[in-house]
């Protein structure tokens, strides 16, 4: 291989390398494509016909016109139609929703692109690379060249073209907006209440039969709801979900109690939620030797004569413990609800507890 063609060869594969190539297996290259330039400029019907222009903006604006009825029909059928129990109802909402969020979106997107190919200059230009920041003449000249696209496409010009997009472009957002009302109910002070008040008896769990504190004696254990909840009544499951207690006595010598947690009790008979401060599993093992009542999800363990503090497993919150007394009729009535709130920590907890 002479020093020419290795040259040669070096010089076309882009870097020197150590090998020598046989002559012959060079691929030099020539310029493989030629430029096509810019194709020449199509003239379209709107450009030579006054009468198609006109058609052409209709066109524009009534598709316009069309996004802003679909958003207008999504923020009817959202009011209009609510969604109930019925899956019917659930199809009518999505039904008209999906409709009219459609015809909001594809009337502004059919109508740029319409408004683009058949009203706005269409002309190919092209331009040498320049430096990121021109000249101020050159911005000038942007300016003028933009002032000159604006009178051409018509955007000032044409205020029906430009109030309907207005218009679309400002109700479109809107179905997606109230959409947000769906995220779920304002749960409110709900997860801080149950349905224990002061004065409501302690009733078997799930007769709603009252317990008397003769009946309770030490080691045994009662599964408690509040007196009053009606199977009937609609959030039935969600309120005894809340307040489910678990009703124990042990020997009052062996409770150990703060001083604001003294009256919390009755003669050695202590009421805990039943709810796991985890993730809101029932604890229900009562372990009477250990005094241990144990959650059989993650087998969290809760020491029920020192406050329900947890011993073992993943909760890291002592169970809440309702404050109990008696009536004149010797039956167990609560003194308030829970002074926290029951099962999982949630989010905003340390906020308002
Ligand atoms: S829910 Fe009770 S330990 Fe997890």
């Amino acid at each position: 291989m002479s020093e020419k063609s290795k040259a040669v060869a070096n010089k076309s594969s882009g870097a020197y390398s150590d090998h020598e190539y046989e002559k012959g297996l060079t691929v030099i290259h020539e310029d493989a494509v030629a430029n096509p330039g810019i194709e020449p400029h199509r003239v379209r019907m709107t450009d030579k016909s006054e009468k198609h222009e006109k058609n052409a903006v209709r066109q524009v604006a009534l598709l316009f016109s069309l996004s802003m009825l679909g958003s207008a029909l999504a923020l009817y059928a959202y009011f209009a139609f609510p969604i109930s129990e019925d899956l019917t109802t659930v199809r009518i909402n999505t039904l008209f929703l999906g409709v009219g969020i459609t015809l909001g979106l594809l009337g502004i997107g059919i109508g740029a692109v319409h408004w683009a190919k058949t009203l706005m200059p269409d002309n190919e230009v092209s331009e040498e690379r320049h430096l990121t920041r021109g000249s101020d003449e050159k911005r000038a000249a942007a300016i003028e060249i933009i002032n000159l696209a604006n009178q051409e496409s018509g955007f000032s010009r044409r205020k029906l073209i430009r109030r309907t997009l207005y218009g679309s472009l400002a109700l479109f957002p809107l179905p997606g907006i109230i959409l947000f009302a769906d995220l779920g109910p304002n749960l409110g002070d709900k997860l801080r209440h149950t349905a224990w008040k002061q004065g409501t008896r302690l009733t078997k769990d799930p007769y709603g039969s009252p317990i008397k504190a003769s009946e309770v004696t030490v080691g045994s254990v009662f599964h408690v709801i509040p007196e009053g909840l009606n199977p009937d009544q609609e959030d039935y499951l969600e309120q005894k979900a809340k307040a489910a207690v678990l009703l124990v006595r042990v020997d009052q010598d062996e409770l150990v109690e703060t001083a604001e947690r003294a009256t919390w009790s009755y003669q050695g008979i202590v009421a805990y939620s039943k709810i796991c401060t985890h993730v809101g599993c029932p604890v229900a093992l009562y372990e009477q030797h250990t005094h241990h009542l144990l959650c059989p999800c993650h087998q969290s363990t809760f020491d029920l004569v020192n406050g329900c503090k947890v011993v073992f497993g993943p909760a890291t919150r002592p169970l809440p413990q309702l404050p109990i007394a008696v009536d004149s009729e010797g039956y167990l009535i609560a003194q308030s609800d829970f002074h926290e709130p029951v099962g999982p920590s949630f989010w905003d907890r340390s906020v308002q507890q």
